[in-house]
């Protein structure tokens, strides 16, 4: 399989782990760097994107680029429709590489992906998004959003984390902050606390969560639902104001989910059972889990 690559030098790393663990059907027919003509650590030379008129044939493009958008559209003005080839835009889901029928696997744990953390986000592993805000004027790193593992957070989420005017003030404008004056109360915004959200959280198109709420395991918040209220493990969330609409399974089954806590588990035993997970059989998953915990 022809492949184009796209890389920049943060993602680098993945370059590697393509050349180290790709199945050798695989040939990197070129790559191309965002800049000046770079040399990869794993030995692979990076043309400039410019240099991308000289149309290599190709059967998949691989992105490792923050833009991908940028990228795509720079490929079907190249390319034409670029839908005829595979296009794999690993910056949402980078723990993985190609197999030579061009499938995409799972790497190891020492690939694991990592979405970029910062002082007021903490992405756990595997999580990934397409596109969030975490709108917080307090911004000392005071309060956070939690994101547990295996997270999939979909386009548009507003998490309000440190954006509540004082209600309980004579007025909720800003003085302090907006005329720069003097003022004992320094503060004029405030939050209710951490947003913490559990592991293999699915979180809908345009959902918002407000600060100080606790998402449960396994919870599903659909498209434009706003979370005001701490929701238990493994409930579907709609509306505003959220409401569960139901639980995803049986209390016995989130009982056996809740305790097996698969998402702790040493990622090569998680890969091996990736069939089962992949299932709605979660009474074999917990059989699994119990044979393999007594070997
Ligand atoms: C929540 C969701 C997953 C559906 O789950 P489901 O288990 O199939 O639930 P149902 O469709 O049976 O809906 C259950 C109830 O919630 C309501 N509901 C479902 N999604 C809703 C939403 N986004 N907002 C408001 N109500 C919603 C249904 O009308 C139904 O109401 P009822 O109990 O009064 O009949 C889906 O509606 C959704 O929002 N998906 C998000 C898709 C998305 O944003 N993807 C982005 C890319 S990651």
């Amino acid at each position: 399989m022809r492949c184009l690559v796209f890389c920049d030098a943060l993602h680098d790393v993945y370059l590697n782990l393509i050349v180290k663990y790709a199945n050798p059907e695989l040939e990197i027919v070129k790559a191309y760097y965002f800049g000046d003509e770079f040399q990869s650590s794993s030995g692979i030379r990076l043309f400039p994107l410019d240099t991308i008129v000289n149309k290599e044939s190709f059967d998949a493009a691989v992105i490792f680029f923050q833009e991908t958008s940028l990228l795509r559209q720079i490929i079907s003005k190249v390319y034409g429709n670029y839908f005829q080839y595979s296009v794999f835009d690993l910056d949402s889901f980078s723990s993985v590489c190609l197999s030579g029928a061009g499938q995409l696997e799972l790497l190891r744990l020492d690939t694991q992906y990592k979405c970029p953390s910062d002082h007021h986000f903490i992405c756990g592993d595997f999580s990934y998004y397409v596109s969030l805000d975490v709108k917080d004027e307090i911004n000392d790193g005071s309060v956070k959003v939690r994101v547990g593992k295996f997270c999939s957070i979909g386009p548009g989420i507003s998490f309000l984390l440190g954006v509540e005017h004082r209600t309980d003030w004579g007025t909720m404008y800003p003085f302090n902050r907006l005329l720069a004056r003097e003022c004992e109360n320094t503060s004029s915004v405030a939050s209710k606390g951490d947003i913490v959200i559990g592991n293999d959280v699915w979180i809908g198109a345009n959902a918002t969560i407000l600060s100080g709420v606790s998402i449960g395991d396994g919870c599903i918040v659909g498209s434009n639902t706003v979370v005001s209220k701490s929701v238990e493990p493994y409930s579907i969330i709609v509306g505003n104001p959220g409401r569960v609409a139901k639980r995803r399974f049986s209390s016995d089954k989130i009982d056996m989910l809740s305790e097996m806590k698969w998402w702790d588990w040493d990622y090569q035993r998680l890969f091996d059972a990736l069939d089962i997970i992949q299932s709605e059989n979660v009474e074999a998953l917990y059989s699994y889990w119990k044979s393999s915990e007594e070997e």
